[in-house]
């Protein structure tokens, strides 16, 4: 049996996270596997509830836990809270960094009934199937950082500070993972200007002797935001710090149709983290128009990492593949033919096609 943490959050999040346990549900019934789900607070509905954005118990839920499963966090209603407060900073950012989640894989990866959602040229879409490996407790996001009056108005920074070790442990684990792709890597970084770039260039350079059966690309941040909706089949696998790495997922995003097709997994601590990439989207929040396939493959993420359920993941993920050659979409995945449905339907629609799959190939 598997313990699972499952933080809803705010936005889309409660109206996501239930159709992945729709769907885990499908799983555990076809595959003979217990899960066992408790549900807690973070985010915004946790300052609303219970006064902090990552309360104790919910902290101390996850520990307990083999994995944890999470919708999204923020929001406009808490976006003026000072840092310690609100729910990016106060509980997002310290529960990757408790939990030791070094690690975030985000999958670009172009369902081919897809190809037409993406505002990009099928040409230039078509192919793509990359994984930004981004380190995730580092750089910027965690630096030393201050806001403070001056004379004459006031100053504030935010430093990029990474350490060999930090740098070490994250392209090690790209480099395995590229081992078992399409073994090329490309190290992003901005060398020509920073300095923690230029050491993490030569750590890099230094490790890749190591594994000389994977290719090595150096690319420069900028380019490679150019490169990826230029020619995205260039890439493999992307090994960056934490804040290119969240700026460059956000743009691959583009190249599979919607941010609501990435998923993601947190890894390098003994529990982790499975989230979709994209944000808590309150523009559509409660109107069922999200899409909830990124968590849904979050979850097979899950199936794959933490529990070793390869065959159960690749099962979801064909389910997601057969639901849409059939032509369904939410909203932003819809191209002109294809069948607009809300969030749980498409909930429904990936869990009965993983029974009928499932069943079929069982019999
Ligand atoms: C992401 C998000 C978060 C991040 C925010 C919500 C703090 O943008 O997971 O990409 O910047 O890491
Ligand atoms: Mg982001």
């Amino acid at each position: 049996m598997y313990k699972i943490a499952v933080l809803p959050g705010d936005g889309i999040g409660p109206e996501i996270v239930p159709e992945a346990i729709k769907v885990l549900e499908a799983v555990s019934r076809l595959y003979d596997i217990e899960f066992q789900y408790t549900e807690a607070l973070i985010g915004g509905a946790a300052i609303d509830k219970r006064g902090q954005a990552l309360p104790p118990e919910t902290l101390e839920l996850c520990y307990q836990s083999d994995a944890v499963l999470l919708g999204s966090v923020g929001g406009p209603k808490w976006d003026t809270l000072p840092a310690e407060k609100r729910p990016e900073t106060a509980a997002l950012l310290p529960l990757r960094k408790k939990l030791g989640l070094y690690a975030n894989l985000r999958p670009a990866y172009l369902f081919a009934p897809l190809a037409e959602a993406s505002p990009l040229k099928k040409e230039v879409v078509s192919g793509t199937d990359l994984l930004i490996v981004r380190e995730l407790t580092g750089g910027l996001y965690f630096g030393e950082k201050k806001r403070e009056k001056t004379v004459t108005g006031e100053v504030a920074y935010d430093t990029m500070v990474y350490t060999t070790e930090e740098i070490e442990r994250i392209v090690r684990l790209a480099f395995t993972i590229a081992r078992q792709r399409r073994r090329h890597l490309t190290s992003v970084d901005k060398a020509n200007v920073l300095t923690s770039s230029r050491l993490w260039r030569d750590t890099v350079e230094r490790l890749k002797n190591e594994y000389p059966d994977v290719t090595v690309t150096h690319m420069y941040v900028d380019n490679c935001a150019m490169q990826l909706v230029r020619r995205p089949d260039q890439f493999d696998v992307i090994v960056t710090e934490n804040t290119f790495g969240d700026i460059l997922s956000d743009q691959a995003s583009v190249l599979t149709g919607s941010l609501g097709m990435i998923p993601s997994a947190s890894i390098g601590g003994r529990v982790a983290l499975y989230e979709p990439a994209g944000g808590s989207a309150p523009d559509i929040a409660g109107q069922q128009k999200a899409n909830p396939l990124a968590m849904i493959l979050s979850a097979a993420m899950m199936l794959k990492y933490s529990f070793k359920l390869d065959q159960a993941a690749a099962a979801v993920e064909s389910a997601v593949d057969r639901v849409l050659a059939e032509g369904y979409r939410t909203q932003d995945i819809y191209s002109p033919g294809t069948k607009v449905v809300g969030t749980a339907a498409m909930g429904d629609l990936v869990r009965q096609e993983l029974e009928r799959e499932t069943r079929w190939k069982k019999s």
